[in-house]
């Protein structure tokens, strides 16, 4: 599913993040699973992760990211028409997430859903919205990835109790005023028949929540890392490679390319198979390790809020995640 052009432009009028005070180190995970810093760090470069308190659910998270999304944009709560959380850990099943922060942030006017596309979700929710607004139906949107995967990892298992972390990131999309930046084209794709290389097989109705599934951990997720790497960098250069044709860049023009942060060594073959020298490629999993729905949109925060993109530069986001699911965004700034 693609578009390229849309009458009513649409940019990002504010970022916002948050992220949970407790680290849990590589050190501190080698006391509970035979692992180590070394190999944490070698084969996925993180180096530590946040861990939400036990009443810090993933909506707080998402409303505090919302919150300083809405400084920036210079937006209030009631300005706010639509609210997208993208998350596979919601503090519900139903209802959304989003109803949540609704509340919590008093955005009464706004209608609030939740979408599950895993990593892919945050650049889901942005197509969606993007095209939500261009068609006229609202003026203003929140979009937002949080996720509190501490809550369904298998602090046993060391091939993934490693990779994880919690957080929110969020932004506002609003219609384009003459001469600012905007969303210039974007992507999304899936592949179900690659559902079981990543998943939470327990807790929904084909494996409802039991004490027996709980012992067996089916609640917490399961992964096939090698082969989740080789469909990742894959899905994740094609998508991007996508979204810069059809906003006529070369490599040369990127500012800067956020992908999803889940391991460095996949997010290096990436920026090489694009042609985007490293420097041009932003990372911070080394602090988080990978959140999900959330990651992209963190990342997208703190390299606006850092500096590491101007008014007018070209910036692509890219993500991956379970589904198989994958998107892309190319944004002039
Ligand atoms: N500490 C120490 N050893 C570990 C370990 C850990 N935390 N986790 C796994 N190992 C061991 C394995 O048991 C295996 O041992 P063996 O050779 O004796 O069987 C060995 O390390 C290699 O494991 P393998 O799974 O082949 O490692 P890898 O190089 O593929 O790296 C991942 C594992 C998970 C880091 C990597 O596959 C990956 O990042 N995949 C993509 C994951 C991802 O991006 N998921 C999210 C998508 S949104």
């Amino acid at each position: 599913m693609s578009e390229t052009t849309s009458v009513i432009e649409v940019c990002i009028a504010g970022t916002g993040s948050y992220l949970p005070e407790n680290i849990l180190t590589n050190a501190e995970l080698a006391i509970r699973v035979d692992t180590s810093d070394e190999w944490i760090v070698t084969r996925t470069g993180i180096r530590e992760r946040r861990i939400a308190a036990e009443g810090e659910f993933t909506s707080h998270m998402a409303s505090k990211a919302a919150k300083n999304a809405l400084e920036q944009a210079g937006l209030a709560a009631e300005d706010i028409e639509l609210i997208v959380v993208a998350t596979i850990t919601p503090d519900t099943p139903t209802p959304a997430t989003a109803c949540h922060v609704q509340a919590q942030l008093g955005a009464f006017k706004a209608v609030a859903f939740d979408i599950s596309a895993a990593c892919a979700g945050f650049l889901y929710a942005m197509k969606i919205c993007k095209r939500l607004i261009s068609d006229g139906a609202f003026k203003n949107a929140l979009i937002i990835g949080a996720e509190k995967l501490s809550t369904v990892t298998n602090w046993e298992d060391r091939a993934t109790c490693v990779l994880f972390g919690d957080g929110a990131g969020a932004a506002v999309l609003r219609r384009s005023e003459p001469g600012e930046g905007s969303i210039v084209a974007t992507e999304m794709g899936a592949d179900g028949s690659l559902t079981h290389l990543l998943e939470i097989p327990g807790g929904g109705s084909a494996c409802p929540i039991t004490g027996e599934n709980v012992n067996k951990h089916l609640h917490t997720l399961t992964m096939q890392g090698k082969e989740v790497f080789k469909v990742a960098v894959n899905r994740m250069k094609e998508a991007a490679e996508k979204v810069i044709e059809r906003a006529g860049w070369h490599p040369e023009d990127i500012a800067c390319v956020i992908p999803h942060q889940a391991n460095l060594r996949i997010i290096d073959a990436i920026a090489d198979r694009l042609a985007v020298p490293n420097e041009r490629v932003f990372v911070n999993l080394h602090k988080y390790g990978n959140t999900s729905a959330a990651a992209v949109a963190i990342a997208l925060d703190e390299a606006n809020r850092t500096g590491v993109f101007k008014r007018g530069d070209h910036i692509v986001l890219v993500a991956f995640g379970a589904g198989l699911t994958w998107a892309a965004a190319a944004i002039r700034w």
